[in-house]
């Protein structure tokens, strides 16, 4: 199983602090923000691991990750996006480093408390398809939100005004072999994106979507308020009380 780590995008929703850096090399309490999706991927045993990323701070990420020393890995991968078409874009030029393998996709601005090491080995043995993770939360509209019906989910809407659910489809994707063909039937959304729900929908569509809903907090760094909770909830963790 192989490791992506998405961290393009331009990050205009975090300006001015994204004006002079990229967002996923900003602090989370007392790390760069890339290193905790990193410490997942490893965490769930996965050490051949590319990071996407993208804008004009690109080999910052060299000059802080390296080889991956500080999370005892051999080698880092890395390539580069252009713009911001999308994190589906963005996984879509993995392609090669994948191959033939499944693989674990995880947005650079996402973190989770616990482990998802024992979600990953149940999708080694999934024949087929994909798996998410869903997380209840009070501001469904911020997120791709997913419809249940039974023990399936039926549909994911992007952003949706009127959720249907608080059910946020959350930054961590496991997919097989066949997300880059689907990634290839892709169309810009309206906000001229390729999608990662649309990629949901297309397994949903095949009827090789699993789910997951995930146990401790979620968080990831959109906004800042997002971005501060992000810190607030590390920090905690670390024993900060204020
Ligand atoms: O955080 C979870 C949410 O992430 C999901 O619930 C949504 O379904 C999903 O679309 C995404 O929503 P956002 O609109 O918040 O994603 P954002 O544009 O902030 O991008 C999240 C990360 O994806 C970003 O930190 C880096 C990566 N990315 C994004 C874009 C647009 C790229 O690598 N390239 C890109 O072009």
């Amino acid at each position: 199983m192989k490791g992506v780590v998405l961290a393009g995008g331009l990050g205009t929703r975090l300006l001015p602090l994204t004006r002079v850096t990229n967002k996923h090399l900003l602090p989370v309490y007392n790390k760069p923000m890339i290193f905790y999706p990193i410490q997942t991927l490893v965490d769930a045993g996965i050490k051949d691991i590319m990071i996407v990323t993208g804008g004009n701070n690109a080999g910052e990420f060299l000059r802080l990750l390296g080889n991956g020393e500080d999370f005892g890995l051999k080698e880092i991968h890395y390539t580069y996006q252009k713009g911001e078409g999308g994190i589906a874009q963005a996984l879509a030029l993995a392609e090669h480093f994948v191959g033939k393998d499944k693989v674990v996709v995880i947005l650079g601005d996402n973190f989770v408390q616990g482990t998802i090491r024992k979600a990953v080995e149940d999708f080694e043995r999934q024949p087929e398809g994909a798996k998410i993770f869903l997380k209840e939360v009070n501001n469904p509209q911020e997120f791709g939100v997913a419809e249940l019906s039974g023990d399936k989910v039926v549909n994911i809407v992007e952003k949706p005004s009127v959720p249907i659910s608080n059910l946020a489809v959350i930054g961590i994707y496991l997919y097989d072999n066949a997300v880059f063909e689907i990634c290839k039937t892709l169309k810009p959304s309206a906000r001229g994106e390729l999608e990662i729900t649309d990629v949901n929908n297309a397994y949903i569509q095949r009827g090789t979507m699993t789910f997951e809903v995930l146990q401790g907090w979620w968080a990831d760094c959109g906004s800042f308020e997002a971005l501060f909770r992000s810190n607030s909830l590390v920090a905690a963790e670390n024993g900060v009380r204020f």
